[in-house]
């Protein structure tokens, strides 16, 4: 029952569409720029960094939150469960029709609460990887990708690695429609207003 309530609980936290209410406090229905997403990179391109930033950060605290309830109310089963409840509320929001962002910030804050070792090493992978490219979205996608081997490699318990490799498929399953467009030659870039 504990569970099942940490679930529910984490799901309509990260139901919380941060994005389109900033984007809105400034005029701007989010969803009708840019990317179209309504995570950080997008508010960022669209309204700027300090908005991006607010974004971002209670984007993690969504997924933070959430492993945090987890824990409150069971073991490591509970904290994981709840933890993709949040990712899941973020990706098809109650409040958005069942839409939603990339769970890339909100999944920042769930790896956060459960290693940030991890967490820093998914940092340099994605400012690396942006540092070259400068597609936010291959930051986002590789630094997913060394999750479930950073988990591994610090010798966390067996649930951990496989969140974390859920969550991989997960970041890259969202960005999908990224990929397309980076294979394409169409996809954003850091400091430039459009498309390469
Ligand atoms: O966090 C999402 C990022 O990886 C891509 O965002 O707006 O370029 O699709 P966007």
């Amino acid at each position: 029952m504990e569970t099942l309530l940490a679930i529910v609980a984490s799901y309509l936290i990260g139901s919380i569409p941060i994005g389109v209410l900033i984007s809105r406090t400034k005029g701007v229905n989010i969803r009708e720029h840019g990317s179209g997403n309504i995570g950080a990179t997008n508010v960022w391109r669209t309204l700027g960094p300090v908005p991006g930033i607010i974004v971002l950060l209670l984007d993690m605290s969504k997924g933070v939150a959430a492993v945090l309830i987890g824990r409150h109310f069971g073991g490591t089963e509970t904290e994981l469960m709840a933890a993709f409840g949040a990712l899941c509320g973020h990706s098809w929001s109650i409040f958005l029709t069942f839409k939603g962002g990339k769970i890339v910030a909100t999944g920042a804050g769930v790896l956060l609460a459960i290693s940030p070792a991890a967490t820093l090493v998914a940092l340099v992978v994605l400012l690396t990887t942006v540092g070259i490219s400068r597609y936010v979205s291959l930051g986002s996608i590789l630094a997913a990708v060394s999750v479930p081997i950073s988990l591994y490699l610090l010798h966390m318990d067996g649930l951990y690695v496989l969140f974390g490799v859920l969550l991989m498929i997960f970041v890259i399953y969202k960005h999908r429609a990224n990929i397309e467009r980076i294979l394409a030659g169409t996809e954003f870039k850091v400091g430039k207003g459009r498309r390469s």
